[in-house]
């Protein structure tokens, strides 16, 4: 299995770089519910009495509810096991004026706005620019009927807002004209119902909210009124279009609560173990199960469907794949609408098409989703049509198809997430992978403990020791693709040359290594659509080679290139760097070695095979001074990694040389294949 650690190289703040996935097995334990941890943050904070909260989910999104709550005026403590202690305030905050800010937190933005608006101070409320694009109006509307005052501080129907002081207090003279009846739209957001439903009880009085259109989104409802009746408020619901809260409900502690995983976040780990594990070693996650109160447990429900084999206990789940491989569906996603996003990346690994209808609501989520999973998805290979409120996925045609990308997420967790399963396809860079900090801040940590990546054999060592022959001899031996970094090198150098940029111009060779269109094919390599291969091996282009190689921006420009090598069934990869800085986590790393004597004899003989004259002692001098040259140099120099296998073939052939590292690699393969 990968671990984190061997990829510190490869996680920083920019991106994390993925290499394609062969299998995953395992188990999780889930962090905290989201929507869970929002709603019982600001049901402990508004009842009577203390809550202890355990397993709450340390998150942005409940960072900001919690940081809301401390400026309003609400004690909390941390106490041991990671559980926080909430003091309620018993329906009044005790700061009635406060200026919040709620990053991109749909549920915290949603349902502090209602309560704060029928709680009677003066709060302005903000959040990310994201969250002044996502529509808030009809909540606006709804709380106006009660008497809310909220005017809109930039766009009418968009945050900011500011909140004064209600015509009605809870409790207060203004009782009487309390309508005791509220309209809100409920095909927009499911959140604005539950921003209302939670934010009643303050006003005492009974009233009943009748939605307009169809609810969307109903789970969410479900998890909000099992909450409520936890913390002591029974909810009449009549269908899903009205709900009536009876006159003096108030909140009162259940004294200590325990959040459930999240189902949302479970959705990930099902969907491994649904693409890539054997039923002898399922993907297992734990902390939600069949009893859940979350909608979105019914994602295995879809799996199924798909074929994958799901099995449920109370607490846990857990997933393998089908043998005769996943299909497309059609499925109506209005009651899982974050884990469908899910099944968009599962289906580009399912047979034939998947259509996800009645997913309108991802329009007005952290970004488009429909937009940005149709853009994300097309990268990879897939045809994906986009509708207003769905989206049709048709794979790749074969796994040859499947193209090496760069994701982006759009500061949307869940994006960072679900392509995270697109690895099993092909080598992926995800950007800014912390954004999903928003709900699971070590998302990709438990994902790379559960996966197994396509095997790498990095080989290095001095110029002339053979490590090209002997690379390409090995990678044909086992099935593996093969990568010869330097040819990448000698290809910006030419594409350099030929577009005209100086090969000390850093910046204008970077450019030209991150734009290179070139195909390692059996019949050669080309260089936008040419066959370059005699020309690459020039003097000069050797010389421009190396020079380009020692500028730091080029070898950036270069890096995910080469990591799009590892697909399956594994790469042989041969260059400087490619054990320490290109596959630091490569189970095989060998040094390839010769006495300078030997090499410069080796070099002598081709030579002479070719026809061409040359002298030995120059041959030797020059060897010894790129040596010295290779070993010194700052950037990228000749050095053995730590973990690398040292193979001197003075008295090795280019056979038994190959022998060798396939022997070393049989040793190690039983554990990794
Ligand atoms: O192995 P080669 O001669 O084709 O390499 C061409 C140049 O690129 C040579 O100067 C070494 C350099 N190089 C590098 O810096 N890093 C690599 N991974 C591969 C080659």
């Amino acid at each position: 299995m990968l671990a984190l650690q061997d990829y510190d190289e490869a996680v920083c703040m920019d991106y994390i770089d993925l290499p394609q996935l062969l299998s995953a097995a395992g188990e999780v334990r889930l962090p905290g519910s989201k929507s869970i941890s929002n709603r019982v943050l600001l049901l402990a904070a508004l009842a009577e009495g203390a809550t202890e909260i355990h397993n709450l989910l340390a998150s942005d999104d409940t960072a900001r509810m919690l940081e809301a709550l401390e400026t309003l005026g609400v004690r909390s403590e941390s106490l041991s096991g990671g559980c926080l202690r909430v003091q309620g305030v018993g329906g009044a905050f005790p700061n009635p004026r406060a200026e919040l800010f709620l990053g991109n937190a749909g549920t915290a933005f949603r349902s502090l706005t209602a309560t704060l608006a029928l709680t009677g101070g003066a709060y302005t409320l903000r959040g990310v620019p994201r969250m002044h694009e996502r529509p808030i109006g009809d909540l606006v509307d709804a709380l106006r009927q009660l008497g809310a005052q909220i005017e809109y501080l930039e766009k009418e129907g968009f945050p900011p807002l500011r909140l004064s002081p209600a015509r009605i207090r809870p409790g207060g003279a203004g009782r009487n004209v309390l309508h005791n009846v509220v309209q809100i739209r409920g095909d927009v957001s499911s959140q604005f119902l539950t921003g209302l439903l939670l934010a009643l009880p303050l006003t005492g009085v009974e009233t009943t909210i009748a939605v307009e259109g169809e609810l969307i989104s109903r789970p969410y409802v479900d998890i909000t009124l099992a909450l409520m009746a936890r913390f002591g408020v029974a909810v009449a619901r009549q269908g899903w279009q009205s709900f009536t809260l009876p006159a003096g409900a108030r909140y009162r502690t259940p004294g200590t609560f325990h959040v459930e995983g999240d189902a949302s976040s479970a959705s990930y780990f099902l969907a491994l173990g649904a693409i890539a594990a054997a039923p002898a070693a399922p993907v297992r996650v734990t902390g939600v199960g069949r009893a859940s109160i979350q909608g979105d447990v019914r994602f295995a429900d879809a799996l199924r469907e798909m074929g994958a084999k799901v099995e449920l206990g109370d607490t846990w789940m857990q997933v393998c794949a089908p043998a005769a491989g996943l299909r497309g569906i059609a499925l109506d996603c209005n009651h899982i609408p974050d884990a469908a996003m899910t099944l968009a990346v599962v289906a580009l690994f399912a047979q034939g098409e998947t259509r996800l209808t009645n997913i309108a609501s991802w329009r007005v989520k952290e970004t488009d989703r429909i937009a940005a999973m149709q853009r994300e998805l097309e990268k990879l290979g897939a045809q994906v049509r986009a509708e207003r409120d769905a989206i049709a996925i048709l794979p790749p045609k074969s796994a040859a198809h499947f193209k090496p990308a760069i994701i982006d997420t759009y500061d949307d967790h869940r994006m960072a997430m679900c392509f995270s399963l697109a690895a099993f396809g092909a080598p992926l860079r995800i950007n800014d992978p912390a954004c999903t900090a928003k709900t699971f801040p070590d998302y990709f940590a438990h994902f790379l403990r559960l996966v197994r990546p396509a095997p790498v054999i990095a080989i290095d060592g001095p110029t002339a020791s053979g490590k090209g022959t002997v690379s390409t001899r090995v990678a044909q031996a086992l099935g593996f693709h093969s990568l010869d970094s330097g040819a990448l090198y000698r290809l910006t150098a030419l594409a350099a040359r030929e577009a005209g940029v100086d090969w000390a111009d850093e910046a204008g060779v970077a450019g030209i290594a991150a734009g290179l269109d070139v195909r390692f094919q059996e019949e050669g390599i080309f260089l936008a659509g040419r066959e370059v291969g005699d020309l690459l091996r020039t003097e000069a282009i050797a010389a421009g080679a190396s020079r380009v190689a020692a500028l730091p921006a080029v070898r950036a420009a270069l890096l995910f290139r080469q990591r799009a090598f590892r697909r399956a069934p594994g790469l042989v990869g041969d260059g400087r760097d490619m054990g320490s800085v290109v596959f630091p986590d490569a189970p095989l790393k060998v040094f390839l070695t010769a006495s300078a004597e030997v090499r410069a004899e080796r070099r002598w003989q081709q030579l002479a095979e070719r026809g061409e004259a040359a002298d030995r002692a120059a041959i030797l001098a020059d060897l010894k001074a790129r040596d010295e040259r290779d070993q010194t140099r700052a950037i990228a120099p000749l050095r053995p990694e730590p973990d690398a296998r040292h193979l001197d073939t003075d008295h090795l052939d280019i056979a038994a040389a190959t022998g060798q590292i396939l022997a070393w690699y049989a040793e190690i393969r039983p554990q990794r294949d």
